[in-house]
């Protein structure tokens, strides 16, 4: 049965559309974006999704009092489409505990940076700064802690001593356009999952995943 997901966003979109890609070729197998959903009414990604024919919705985060009764709506709002997964593609927002735990284990994040190091924000200017020579992405479950779950995959690229923030995060982009299908594509095939709050890979470990664990990508 084809397998639904849901991306929340907040702008630019180019992870939904390296997401839309590789379900619309197969990469990841026998699933659709069920919706779009945006806390930002002029995010340009939900445009994106309206060309492709998926659904769009906006919950503004500014309409509610508080973070709990806008996470309470938001979830209202993506169990409607009963999703298997819950993707956060650039979704700007942190989310309670409640609307973790509701969907822990079917809840994934792609950060810009090898975690643990650099959680937060501004992780291109903070990897130059400490002067690292590697930084990357991560894709990970999502836990309440901030940045903090277990990670799935991660790709990482080189530091060159002449990047600047927005360089090396052009970089990184192109990193996390490439691990993000690979991830959603285990974890929807079963081949990944979150048990005790750790990653378990099935076993053995398909061929596939192994060369998606830690792809180093060097452009
Ligand atoms: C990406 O760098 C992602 O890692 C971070 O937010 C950015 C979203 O970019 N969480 P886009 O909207 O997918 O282009």
């Amino acid at each position: 049965m084809t397998k639904k997901l849901v991306l929340l966003i907040s702008g630019r979109g180019s992870n939904l559309q390296s997401i839309l890609r590789a379900c619309q070729t197969g990469q990841i197998a026998d699933a659709e974006i069920a919706a779009v959903i945006s806390n930002r009414a002029e995010a340009p990604g939900l445009m994106m999704a309206q060309a492709a024919g998926i659904p769009t919705e906006v919950t503004d985060h500014r309409d509610f009092p508080s973070r709990a009764e806008f996470d309470t709506a938001l979830q209202q709002q993506v169990d409607r489409y009963a999703p298997d997964l819950v993707v956060l593609a650039g979704f700007m927002r942190q989310l309670t505990d409640t609307f973790v735990e509701h969907y822990l284990g079917r809840l994934v994040n792609i950060h810009p940076s090898l975690l643990p190091a650099f959680p937060g924000l501004h992780t291109h200017a903070r990897a130059i700064a400490q002067g690292v020579c590697w930084h990357g992405a991560s894709v990970h479950f999502v836990i309440p802690e901030l940045d903090a779950g277990p990670v799935i995959i991660q790709a990482a690229v080189p530091v060159h001593t002449d990047d600047d923030p927005a360089r090396l995060a052009a970089r990184v982009l192109a990193a996390e356009h490439e691990i993000y299908p690979r991830a959603l594509n285990a974890v929807l095939s079963g081949w990944c999952s979150l048990k005790e709050g750790r990653v378990i890979w099935s076993t053995p470990v398909p061929s596939c995943a192994d060369t998606a664990i830690n792809p180093v990508i060097t452009r």
